[in-house]
């Protein structure tokens, strides 16, 4: 079936938030290594962002690596630093030519000097692309992310570059990280899972949020069309009544 016909082009949202989860539990459930099941999840972020490509939705962001993510076992943490690294030097000629700006969150300066390095650069090469806007997560804290929004507030209070009583939310949006990107109208958590898990928890405020059981390798086209139909399906009040939305 064609996506015009499950879902309206002229509701959709501008910008869609993922937590991927499950790959772990997909691969154990094949009888394979935790990692096998981190390189199939490439394998979706890369029809999730095709198909957002082609439907017309601006932002993405992707939950990749969190701050938490370190403790894992250290095989682990390499594999995903590896397949990161091997994922971005793959996709970042294919990323440009569709017109694909890669953004990333998080302190990326804390991971393995060659990650690093190769973000640094498709992020160069990309940046005036403007057809979509992918964001990676990477060594994310969203609590983090408002701390040191917090600090930079104070500092530029203590400099008497600004005063504190006048601060407004939009002003605090822009010393966190994301504060060119608008904020999502929809997160996508797969694996059954239903928490935020210190994800993007300023932006987060008026998001729709989506649940699934599906395991992230198995989130391809027709799950990312289901989710976005089933947001089209709700009513955003953002604290308003139902009729005060209809009259609007
Ligand atoms: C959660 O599944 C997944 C992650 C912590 C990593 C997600 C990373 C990728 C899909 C690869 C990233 C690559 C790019 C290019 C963005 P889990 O391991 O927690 O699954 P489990 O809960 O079943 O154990």
């Amino acid at each position: 079936m064609d996506y015009k016909d499950i879902i309206d082009l002229q509701n959709l949202p501008k910008h869609i938030a993922f937590i991927m989860d499950g790959n772990g539990r997909w691969a154990k459930n094949q009888g394979q290594h935790r990692l096998f099941g981190h390189a199939a999840g490439v394998e979706s972020v890369k029809e999730v962002i095709k198909t957002a490509r082609e439907i017309g939705v601006s932002y993405l962001t992707m939950y990749a690596f969190s701050t938490e993510n370190w403790s894992r076992p250290s095989e682990e943490v390499e594999g995903l630093m590896n397949l990161l690294v091997e994922a971005i030097t793959n996709e970042v000629d294919e990323m440009h030519q569709n017109g694909v700006r890669l953004l990333t969150i998080g302190n990326i300066k804390g991971l393995p000097g060659k990650c690093y390095e190769s973000l640094l650069e498709a992020m160069e090469r990309t940046k005036n692309n403007k057809n979509l806007t992918l964001v990676l997560a990477l060594n994310y804290s969203a609590r983090q992310e408002i701390l040191e929004a917090a600090k930079k507030l104070t500092e530029l209070a203590q400099k008497q570059e600004l005063d504190v009583t006048q601060v407004k939310e939009e002003d605090f949006a822009q010393l966190l990280q994301t504060k060119d990107i608008p904020d999502p109208e929809l997160l996508i958590r797969t694996s059954g899972e239903c928490r935020i898990s210190n994800f993007l928890l300023w932006q987060l405020s008026y998001t729709e949020l989506y649940f699934t059981e599906i395991h992230w390798p198995d989130f391809r086209r027709e799950a990312l069309l289901e989710a976005i139909c089933a947001y089209q399906k709700r009513e955003r009040r953002f604290g308003m009544v139902s009729e005060q939305i209809q009259k609007a």
